[in-house]
């Protein structure tokens, strides 16, 4: 990540509208469950919120130094940090309750790479788990912003197809600021399989 995100994304600011805005929408309505699993915490503003929320939380982070802040900060407690990349989850299949990913799809750099990483979210989530996330939306502002960096933002209008293409259902997208997503991994893997069918 630049300088931008380096001010950005550990300010206070960042974590008080991550923490009050973004998630308590995302799981108004969501059952986290016990185990969860977050995908690119970076300095960790979601990270803070949701360890509250479940008994055990796990976060995949690429960077190492942010992954290495991370792991000092939670040692010892109920927050696991692993390194390595949320396109290829160590974890296996059914391991999760519920799986987030907030602001960071747009920092990986291939669709295919992209659905990747909803693809192994939903692998390891149980079936009836849930996937809770969040991206900004392209502009030019956030193009700027990541001057010399990723800049790979989601189009909201084909995350449904998206989503239902690696065996979600449930799908729900809201648009308005940023771009929020809820998705079920169903319960029965012949809804996942049609529902796969149908958007292809
Ligand atoms: C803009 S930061 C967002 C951090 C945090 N989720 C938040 O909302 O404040 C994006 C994070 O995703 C991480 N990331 C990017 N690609 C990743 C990947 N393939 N696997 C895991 N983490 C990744 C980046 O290293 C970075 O820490």
């Amino acid at each position: 990540m630049n300088e931008n995100h380096a001010k950005v994304c550990t300010s206070p600011e960042w974590a008080q509208y991550i923490q009050t805005e973004v998630l308590p929408a995302l799981t108004r309505d969501v059952d986290l469950g016990d185990r969860m699993l977050e995908i690119g915490p970076g300095p960790g503003a979601a990270t803070e919120w949701l360890r509250t929320r479940v008994t055990a939380l796990s976060a995949v982070e690429v960077d190492q130094a942010a992954a290495a802040l991370l792991a000092a900060r939670y040692a010892g407690g109920n927050v696991e940090i692993v390194t390595g990349s949320a396109d290829a989850l160590m974890y296996p299949a059914n391991s999760f309750d519920s799986v987030g990913c907030f602001t960071m799809l747009h920092h990986v750099p291939t669709l295919a790479l992209q659905n990747r990483i909803l693809a192994e979210a939903q692998r390891v989530l149980r079936p009836g788990g849930v996937l809770i996330g969040s991206d900004s939306l392209a502009s030019s502002d956030l193009h700027h912003f990541h001057a010399d960096d990723t800049y790979n933002p989601v189009d909201p209008g084909s995350l449904l197809s998206r989503l239902q293409t690696v065996g979600f259902s449930q799908v729900t997208v809201i648009v308005d600021e940023i771009v929020k997503f809820i998705a079920v991994k169903p319960s029965d893997p012949e809804v996942g399989a049609s529902a796969a069918e149908e958007s292809t």
